[in-house]
């Protein structure tokens, strides 16, 4: 087990030096966003179950999403990094090579925050007035980093595994704009090591922990997650005001922006991750029968 999980933190080093790139260099290259194209796929975005809205309008929902998507995960690597310095401490005076791997970890999510204010600051160029950022990092941070270690990084690897099935599956397939794409080309890349170590640690974390601290654990998860769907529901809000005060619709289309973008997110950030097979094999790995059902039954008014 010792061997492999040497091996598992040595490979990450690995592929963390052979793909590191710069913000600037490797995926801005000076360019700004293309208004005229998608930024969020349409798998990701759910912008064709709108059939009464133009083109325009459901480009414009697009750039919209995809500006709140850069901005979410801006948000959500804030608690990451922290998370990842506080676990780096459990390797100070033992493997070596899983403290370079979490430090390198932390170094990557601080450049993709910086990453993401940047592309923040080139959607607001091409985009009207009026958007709001209503997620605050800190605050969520603080929400988060108060549950045990093994119900944060359980929530961490879902995160880490669905930016993965998100880049593969939609964002690599569709035609967006082609900066927005290579920036979520470039994350991806890192977050294959994240993905990788996020679930050595938990591995880790969870091997320490009784049965009774494993059965908090699941409660806080289901309690994480119930966090994750509040930010949603008002980020949700604070998009589809702004998206409606720059359309003009009926009420009934109103409404049905609305439920969209709300079902987007949660499909976006809950219901992508949990359907997605690794993260489930590896959770049902760590947790029982029972524990999985009340999970899956905390989660059924989401999906
Ligand atoms: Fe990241
Ligand atoms: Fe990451």
């Amino acid at each position: 087990m010792l061997a492999t999980t040497t091996t598992g933190y040595a490979r990450c080093i690995k592929a963390s030096k052979k793909i590191r790139w710069d913000i600037d260099r490797d995926v801005i290259r000076g360019r700004a966003l293309d208004s005229s194209q998608d930024f969020l796929p349409r798998g990701l975005s759910l912008v064709d179950e709108l059939p009464s809205l133009t083109d325009a309008e459901r480009r414009f929902m697009s750039q919209i999403q995809g500006r709140t998507y850069a901005n979410l995960f801006g948000v959500i690597e804030r608690y990451i990094n922290a998370k990842i310095l506080e676990l780096s401490r459990d390797h100070w005076f033992g493997d070596q090579l899983a403290l370079e791997a979490l430090v390198r970890f932390s170094d990557e999510e601080l450049k993709h925050q910086e990453l993401f204010r940047r592309i923040e600051q080139l959607a607001a160029a091409v985009m009207p007035p009026g958007y709001r950022l209503v997620a605050d990092g800190n605050a969520i941070a603080r929400v988060v980093l108060g549950k045990s270690t093994w119900a944060v990084l359980a929530l961490t690897c879902h995160i880490e595994v669905f930016t993965l099935v998100h880049y593969k599956k939609s964002i690599a397939a569709e035609q967006v704009s082609d900066l927005w794409k290579d920036v979520f080309l470039h994350h991806w890349k890192e977050e294959s090591q994240h993905a990788i170590i996020d679930e050595l640690e938990w591995r880790r974390v969870d091997a320490g922990v009784t049965a009774a601290e494993r059965d908090r654990g699941v409660d806080e998860l289901i309690e994480l997650v119930g966090a994750v769907d509040s930010v949603l529901q008002a980020q949700a809000q604070a998009d589809s005001d702004y998206f409606i005060a720059h359309c003009d619709l009926d009420a009934a289309q109103q409404q049905a922006v609305r439920d969209v973008t709300l079902k987007a997110y949660r499909w976006q950030y809950i219901v992508s991750g949990v359907q997605e097979g690794s993260f489930v094999k590896l959770l049902s790995e760590l947790v029982t029968s029972e524990q999985l059902g009340r999970i899956t039954t905390a989660l059924a008014p989401l999906m």
